[in-house]
Protein backbone atom coordinates (compact mmCIF):
# COMPACT_ATOMS: atom_id res chain seq x y z
CA UNK A 1 0.00 0.00 0.00
CA UNK A 2 1.28 3.49 -1.10
CA UNK A 3 2.69 5.49 2.10
CA UNK A 4 0.25 8.41 1.20
CA UNK A 5 -2.67 5.93 1.80
CA UNK A 6 -1.44 4.80 4.71
CA UNK A 7 -0.60 7.91 6.23
CA UNK A 8 -4.42 8.65 5.74
CA UNK A 9 -5.64 5.37 6.83
CA UNK A 10 -3.88 6.42 10.27
CA UNK A 11 -4.93 9.63 10.57
CA UNK A 12 -8.51 8.28 10.07
CA UNK A 13 -8.27 5.89 12.67
CA UNK A 14 -6.67 8.74 15.08
CA UNK A 15 -9.89 11.28 14.16
CA UNK A 16 -12.25 8.13 14.74
CA UNK A 17 -10.46 7.34 18.10
CA UNK A 18 -10.60 11.62 19.17
CA UNK A 19 -14.03 12.25 18.26
CA UNK A 20 -15.03 8.93 20.28
CA UNK A 21 -13.01 9.25 23.59
CA UNK A 22 -14.46 13.50 22.92
CA UNK A 23 -17.84 13.00 23.22
CA UNK A 24 -17.57 10.59 26.09
CA UNK A 25 -15.18 12.62 28.36
CA UNK A 26 -16.80 15.70 27.65
CA UNK A 27 -20.17 15.10 28.76
CA UNK A 28 -18.99 12.78 32.04
CA UNK A 29 -20.18 13.97 35.21
CA UNK A 30 -17.91 11.41 37.62
CA UNK A 31 -14.17 12.17 37.94
CA UNK A 32 -12.89 8.69 38.34
CA UNK A 33 -14.47 7.61 34.97
CA UNK A 34 -13.12 10.81 33.25
CA UNK A 35 -9.89 9.53 34.77
CA UNK A 36 -10.41 6.41 32.94
CA UNK A 37 -12.02 7.17 29.71
CA UNK A 38 -8.40 9.95 29.49
CA UNK A 39 -5.97 7.17 30.13
CA UNK A 40 -8.00 4.95 27.33
CA UNK A 41 -7.54 7.42 25.01
CA UNK A 42 -4.45 7.81 25.58
CA UNK A 43 -3.63 3.86 25.17
CA UNK A 44 -5.51 4.02 21.96
CA UNK A 45 -3.33 7.00 20.61
CA UNK A 46 -0.20 5.90 21.39
CA UNK A 47 -0.82 1.74 20.93
CA UNK A 48 0.35 1.43 24.78
CA UNK A 49 0.03 -1.69 26.64
CA UNK A 50 -1.26 0.48 30.06
CA UNK A 51 -1.71 4.18 30.15
CA UNK A 52 -2.42 6.02 33.02
CA UNK A 53 -3.76 9.60 34.09
CA UNK A 54 -1.86 10.66 37.13
CA UNK A 55 -3.62 14.02 39.13
CA UNK A 56 -1.56 16.19 41.13
CA UNK A 57 -3.09 16.89 45.11
CA UNK A 58 -0.48 19.58 45.12
CA UNK A 59 -1.55 20.36 48.88
CA UNK A 60 -0.78 16.84 49.98
CA UNK A 61 2.09 16.34 47.99
CA UNK A 62 0.65 13.62 46.05
CA UNK A 63 -0.33 11.88 42.37
CA UNK A 64 -3.45 9.78 42.64
CA UNK A 65 -5.58 8.14 40.05
CA UNK A 66 -8.06 5.06 39.45
CA UNK A 67 -6.47 1.47 38.16
CA UNK A 68 -9.81 0.58 36.78
CA UNK A 69 -13.83 0.21 37.03
CA UNK A 70 -14.37 -0.54 40.81
CA UNK A 71 -10.36 -0.27 41.87
CA UNK A 72 -10.13 1.77 44.63
CA UNK A 73 -7.66 5.22 43.91
CA UNK A 74 -4.10 4.51 43.91
CA UNK A 75 -1.96 7.34 45.84
CA UNK A 76 1.72 7.99 45.24
CA UNK A 77 3.89 10.61 46.85
CA UNK A 78 4.47 13.34 44.30
CA UNK A 79 8.13 12.94 44.03
CA UNK A 80 7.89 9.43 43.29
CA UNK A 81 9.31 8.18 40.14
CA UNK A 82 9.03 8.66 36.18
CA UNK A 83 5.66 10.47 36.33
CA UNK A 84 6.58 12.46 39.89
CA UNK A 85 9.97 13.94 37.39
CA UNK A 86 7.37 15.14 35.03
CA UNK A 87 4.99 16.57 37.08
CA UNK A 88 7.69 18.40 39.48
CA UNK A 89 9.77 19.37 36.45
CA UNK A 90 7.30 20.05 33.40
CA UNK A 91 9.69 17.63 31.39
CA UNK A 92 7.99 14.98 28.85
CA UNK A 93 9.93 11.98 28.93
CA UNK A 94 10.59 9.10 26.69
CA UNK A 95 12.30 6.45 27.90
CA UNK A 96 13.40 2.93 25.80
CA UNK A 97 13.94 1.39 29.12
CA UNK A 98 12.53 2.46 32.20
CA UNK A 99 15.32 -0.35 33.91
CA UNK A 100 18.57 1.73 33.25
CA UNK A 101 16.74 4.66 34.43
CA UNK A 102 17.68 5.89 37.81
CA UNK A 103 14.12 7.61 38.11
CA UNK A 104 12.17 4.91 37.81
CA UNK A 105 10.31 3.36 41.02
CA UNK A 106 10.50 -0.56 40.51
CA UNK A 107 7.92 -0.81 43.61
CA UNK A 108 4.86 -1.25 41.48
CA UNK A 109 6.38 -3.79 39.03
CA UNK A 110 7.63 -5.63 42.20
CA UNK A 111 4.10 -5.49 43.72
CA UNK A 112 1.82 -6.78 40.67
CA UNK A 113 4.80 -8.81 38.58
CA UNK A 114 4.48 -6.54 35.84
CA UNK A 115 7.58 -5.25 33.56
CA UNK A 116 7.77 -1.93 32.43
CA UNK A 117 9.97 -1.41 29.35
CA UNK A 118 9.35 2.12 27.31
CA UNK A 119 7.53 4.51 28.90
CA UNK A 120 6.75 7.83 27.84
CA UNK A 121 5.12 10.64 30.09
CA UNK A 122 3.82 14.17 29.20
CA UNK A 123 2.41 16.31 32.26
CA UNK A 124 -0.96 18.11 31.69
CA UNK A 125 -1.61 22.15 32.70
CA UNK A 126 -4.55 24.13 33.41
CA UNK A 127 -5.47 27.53 32.01
CA UNK A 128 -2.77 29.37 34.13
CA UNK A 129 -0.02 27.04 32.85
CA UNK A 130 0.18 25.28 36.16
CA UNK A 131 0.96 21.36 36.09
CA UNK A 132 -1.88 19.75 37.38
CA UNK A 133 -1.30 16.26 35.80
CA UNK A 134 0.81 13.76 34.08
CA UNK A 135 -0.37 10.85 31.42
CA UNK A 136 2.36 8.01 31.31
CA UNK A 137 1.78 5.46 28.89
CA UNK A 138 3.59 1.75 28.90
CA UNK A 139 5.15 -0.50 26.82
CA UNK A 140 4.19 0.55 23.35
CA UNK A 141 2.52 -2.78 21.31
CA UNK A 142 4.66 -2.77 18.20
CA UNK A 143 7.85 -4.53 17.21
CA UNK A 144 10.39 -2.29 18.10
CA UNK A 145 9.07 -1.70 21.05
CA UNK A 146 9.77 1.82 21.53
CA UNK A 147 7.54 4.65 21.48
CA UNK A 148 8.45 7.38 18.39
CA UNK A 149 8.36 11.28 18.34
CA UNK A 150 5.25 10.98 16.54
CA UNK A 151 3.49 8.86 19.39
CA UNK A 152 4.89 11.79 21.96
CA UNK A 153 2.82 14.36 19.67
CA UNK A 154 -0.14 12.12 19.87
CA UNK A 155 0.31 12.01 23.45
CA UNK A 156 0.21 15.48 24.07
CA UNK A 157 -2.92 16.41 21.81
CA UNK A 158 -4.21 13.59 24.77
CA UNK A 159 -3.21 15.84 27.66
CA UNK A 160 -4.04 18.80 26.29
CA UNK A 161 -7.24 17.39 26.35
CA UNK A 162 -7.14 16.26 29.57
CA UNK A 163 -5.93 19.33 31.38
CA UNK A 164 -8.99 21.45 29.90
CA UNK A 165 -11.53 18.48 29.85
CA UNK A 166 -10.18 18.37 33.75
CA UNK A 167 -9.86 21.47 34.71
CA UNK A 168 -13.53 22.39 33.62
CA UNK A 169 -14.68 19.23 35.35
CA UNK A 170 -13.08 20.62 38.65
CA UNK A 171 -14.60 23.72 38.37
CA UNK A 172 -17.97 22.89 37.43
CA UNK A 173 -18.20 20.95 40.55
CA UNK A 174 -16.62 23.35 42.86
CA UNK A 175 -19.29 25.47 41.85
CA UNK A 176 -21.84 22.76 42.18
CA UNK A 177 -20.33 22.20 45.84
CA UNK A 178 -20.44 25.46 46.63
CA UNK A 179 -23.87 26.20 45.91
CA UNK A 180 -24.95 23.00 48.13
CA UNK A 181 -22.99 25.05 50.84
CA UNK A 182 -24.98 27.93 50.36
CA UNK A 183 -28.00 26.52 50.65
CA UNK A 184 -27.82 24.58 53.58
CA UNK A 185 -25.95 27.05 55.35
CA UNK A 186 -29.13 29.71 54.37
CA UNK A 187 -31.49 26.61 55.70
CA UNK A 188 -29.66 26.52 58.54
CA UNK A 189 -30.20 30.68 58.99
CA UNK A 190 -33.59 30.02 58.57
CA UNK A 191 -34.07 26.96 61.29
CA UNK A 192 -31.67 28.67 63.77
CA UNK A 193 -34.16 31.58 63.51
CA UNK A 194 -36.84 29.78 65.09
CA UNK A 195 -34.68 28.00 67.36
CA UNK A 196 -35.05 24.60 65.69
CA UNK A 197 -31.17 23.81 65.93
CA UNK A 198 -28.92 21.00 65.48
CA UNK A 199 -29.59 19.04 62.20
CA UNK A 200 -33.04 19.64 61.21
CA UNK A 201 -32.28 20.37 58.17
CA UNK A 202 -30.21 17.84 57.27
CA UNK A 203 -32.53 15.05 58.69
CA UNK A 204 -35.01 16.67 56.37
CA UNK A 205 -33.14 16.45 53.49
CA UNK A 206 -32.10 13.01 54.14
CA UNK A 207 -35.47 11.40 54.99
CA UNK A 208 -36.49 13.75 51.72
CA UNK A 209 -33.73 11.78 49.78
CA UNK A 210 -34.70 8.95 51.01
CA UNK A 211 -38.47 8.73 50.75
CA UNK A 212 -37.95 10.49 47.06
CA UNK A 213 -35.96 7.45 45.97
CA UNK A 214 -38.48 4.84 47.51
CA UNK A 215 -41.72 6.81 45.78
CA UNK A 216 -39.58 6.37 42.03
CA UNK A 217 -38.18 9.25 41.54
CA UNK A 218 -35.17 9.35 39.62
CA UNK A 219 -31.78 9.16 41.66
CA UNK A 220 -30.49 12.30 39.72
CA UNK A 221 -33.79 14.13 40.81
CA UNK A 222 -34.07 13.17 44.18
CA UNK A 223 -30.17 14.19 44.87
CA UNK A 224 -31.50 17.65 43.36
CA UNK A 225 -34.21 17.64 45.85
CA UNK A 226 -32.18 16.48 48.54
CA UNK A 227 -29.53 19.60 48.06
CA UNK A 228 -32.46 22.23 47.93
CA UNK A 229 -34.20 20.61 50.51
CA UNK A 230 -32.63 22.78 53.71
CA UNK A 231 -34.07 25.43 52.04
CA UNK A 232 -37.78 24.77 52.76
CA UNK A 233 -37.87 27.24 55.74
CA UNK A 234 -36.04 30.08 54.86
CA UNK A 235 -38.93 32.70 54.45
CA UNK A 236 -38.68 32.23 58.81
CA UNK A 237 -36.45 35.04 58.73
CA UNK A 238 -38.92 37.49 57.92
CA UNK A 239 -40.71 36.52 60.72
CA UNK A 240 -40.96 38.28 63.67
CA UNK A 241 -39.36 36.74 67.09
CA UNK A 242 -42.67 37.34 68.75
CA UNK A 243 -43.85 35.24 67.06
CA UNK A 244 -41.33 32.48 65.81
CA UNK A 245 -40.18 32.29 69.67
CA UNK A 246 -43.73 32.20 71.20
CA UNK A 247 -43.69 29.29 73.62
CA UNK A 248 -47.81 28.78 73.84
CA UNK A 249 -49.97 29.16 71.16
CA UNK A 250 -50.36 31.40 68.34
CA UNK A 251 -53.01 33.94 68.15
CA UNK A 252 -55.07 33.95 65.06
CA UNK A 253 -53.16 36.93 63.72
CA UNK A 254 -49.82 35.94 64.55
CA UNK A 255 -50.60 32.40 62.81
CA UNK A 256 -51.79 34.08 59.27
CA UNK A 257 -48.21 35.92 59.78
CA UNK A 258 -46.24 32.80 60.47
CA UNK A 259 -47.97 31.41 57.54
CA UNK A 260 -46.09 33.66 55.46
CA UNK A 261 -43.24 32.63 55.75
CA UNK A 262 -43.97 29.79 52.49
CA UNK A 263 -44.64 32.45 50.24
CA UNK A 264 -41.60 34.59 51.48
CA UNK A 265 -39.83 31.63 50.74
CA UNK A 266 -40.89 31.32 47.12
CA UNK A 267 -40.50 34.96 46.67
CA UNK A 268 -37.01 34.83 47.50
CA UNK A 269 -36.23 31.83 44.94
CA UNK A 270 -38.70 32.00 41.74
CA UNK A 271 -37.15 34.32 39.56
CA UNK A 272 -33.76 32.45 39.57
CA UNK A 273 -32.83 30.60 36.83
CA UNK A 274 -30.72 28.22 38.92
CA UNK A 275 -32.58 24.67 38.89
CA UNK A 276 -31.66 24.38 42.49
CA UNK A 277 -33.24 27.22 43.27
CA UNK A 278 -36.27 26.85 41.64
CA UNK A 279 -37.03 23.24 43.58
CA UNK A 280 -36.09 25.42 46.61
CA UNK A 281 -38.87 27.24 45.56
CA UNK A 282 -41.30 24.65 45.53
CA UNK A 283 -40.45 23.13 48.43
CA UNK A 284 -40.56 26.83 50.48
CA UNK A 285 -44.19 27.16 48.91
CA UNK A 286 -45.82 24.06 48.80
CA UNK A 287 -44.11 21.83 52.41
CA UNK A 288 -47.30 23.01 54.50
CA UNK A 289 -50.22 21.93 51.98
CA UNK A 290 -52.40 18.97 52.93
CA UNK A 291 -53.33 16.36 51.16
CA UNK A 292 -57.01 17.16 51.77
CA UNK A 293 -57.04 20.73 50.94
CA UNK A 294 -56.37 22.31 54.53
CA UNK A 295 -53.27 23.18 54.76
CA UNK A 296 -51.48 26.75 53.18
CA UNK A 297 -50.55 28.95 51.27
CA UNK A 298 -53.34 27.83 48.96
CA UNK A 299 -54.89 25.14 50.39
CA UNK A 300 -53.77 22.97 47.36
CA UNK A 301 -55.27 19.40 47.05
CA UNK A 302 -53.99 15.57 46.66
CA UNK A 303 -51.75 15.68 43.60
CA UNK A 304 -52.01 18.93 43.03
CA UNK A 305 -49.63 19.84 45.54
CA UNK A 306 -45.82 19.13 44.24
CA UNK A 307 -44.57 15.76 45.11
CA UNK A 308 -41.13 17.90 46.55
CA UNK A 309 -44.06 19.56 48.66
CA UNK A 310 -45.71 16.35 49.54
CA UNK A 311 -42.59 14.25 50.53
CA UNK A 312 -41.10 17.42 52.42
CA UNK A 313 -44.43 17.44 54.66
CA UNK A 314 -43.93 14.23 55.54
CA UNK A 315 -39.88 14.29 56.75
CA UNK A 316 -40.51 17.99 58.32
CA UNK A 317 -43.71 16.71 60.58
CA UNK A 318 -41.67 13.21 61.21
CA UNK A 319 -38.37 14.99 62.17
CA UNK A 320 -40.36 17.88 64.27
CA UNK A 321 -42.39 15.55 66.04
CA UNK A 322 -39.34 13.94 67.51
CA UNK A 323 -37.79 16.93 68.47
CA UNK A 324 -37.82 18.76 71.22
CA UNK A 325 -39.29 22.98 70.24
CA UNK A 326 -39.79 26.20 71.75
CA UNK A 327 -43.78 24.88 72.40
CA UNK A 328 -43.54 21.18 72.97
CA UNK A 329 -41.48 18.40 74.23
CA UNK A 330 -40.34 15.30 71.71
CA UNK A 331 -42.50 12.82 71.14
CA UNK A 332 -41.75 9.29 71.63
CA UNK A 333 -41.51 7.26 68.28
CA UNK A 334 -44.50 5.64 68.73
CA UNK A 335 -46.66 8.23 69.37
CA UNK A 336 -45.22 9.92 66.23
CA UNK A 337 -46.17 6.82 63.98
CA UNK A 338 -49.30 6.37 65.25
CA UNK A 339 -49.70 10.23 64.26
CA UNK A 340 -48.52 9.65 60.88
CA UNK A 341 -50.88 6.67 59.81
CA UNK A 342 -53.69 8.80 61.03
CA UNK A 343 -53.03 11.36 58.75
CA UNK A 344 -52.61 9.36 55.90
CA UNK A 345 -54.81 10.56 53.14
CA UNK A 346 -55.39 14.18 55.76
CA UNK A 347 -52.59 15.85 56.39
CA UNK A 348 -49.99 13.73 54.33
CA UNK A 349 -50.06 11.51 50.73
CA UNK A 350 -50.98 8.14 51.30
CA UNK A 351 -48.86 6.74 49.27
CA UNK A 352 -46.23 8.45 51.00
CA UNK A 353 -46.98 7.60 54.21
CA UNK A 354 -47.07 3.72 53.32
CA UNK A 355 -43.49 4.30 51.86
CA UNK A 356 -42.48 6.02 54.87
CA UNK A 357 -44.03 3.17 57.32
CA UNK A 358 -42.96 0.34 55.13
CA UNK A 359 -39.38 1.36 55.48
CA UNK A 360 -39.42 3.07 58.73
CA UNK A 361 -36.19 1.27 59.74
CA UNK A 362 -34.23 3.36 57.28
CA UNK A 363 -35.45 6.56 58.51
CA UNK A 364 -34.79 5.97 62.27
CA UNK A 365 -30.96 4.92 60.90
CA UNK A 366 -30.85 8.39 59.19
CA UNK A 367 -32.15 10.13 62.87
CA UNK A 368 -29.77 7.87 64.73
CA UNK A 369 -26.76 8.98 62.53
CA UNK A 370 -27.82 12.60 63.19
CA UNK A 371 -28.66 13.10 67.09
CA UNK A 372 -28.70 16.82 67.87
CA UNK A 373 -25.94 17.56 70.48
CA UNK A 374 -23.40 15.17 68.36
CA UNK A 375 -21.26 16.85 66.39
CA UNK A 376 -21.18 14.70 63.27
FE1 LIG B 1 -42.28 25.50 57.36
FE1 LIG C 1 -38.53 22.47 59.07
Amino acid sequence: MPTSKIARLESDRLLAVIFEYMTKITVETDIEKMVMNLADLGKELVSADRCTVWLHEQSEKLLWTVGGHGVQKITIPDDSGLVGYTVRTGKELNIEDAYCDSRFNRTIDEETGYRTDSVLCIPFHNAEGSIIGAFQAINKLTETKIFTDHDLELLKIASNFAGKSLEAFILRNELVETQKEIITTMGEIGESRSQETGFHVKRVAKYSYLLACLSGIPESEALKFKYASPMHDIGKVAIPDSILLKPGKLTEDEFVLMKQHTTIGHNVFKKSKRELLQIASIIANEHHERWDGNGYPKGKKGEDIHIYGRITAVADVFDALGSDRVYKKAWPLEKITTYMAEERGKQFDPRLVDLFLDNLDQFIAIRDEFIDGSDV
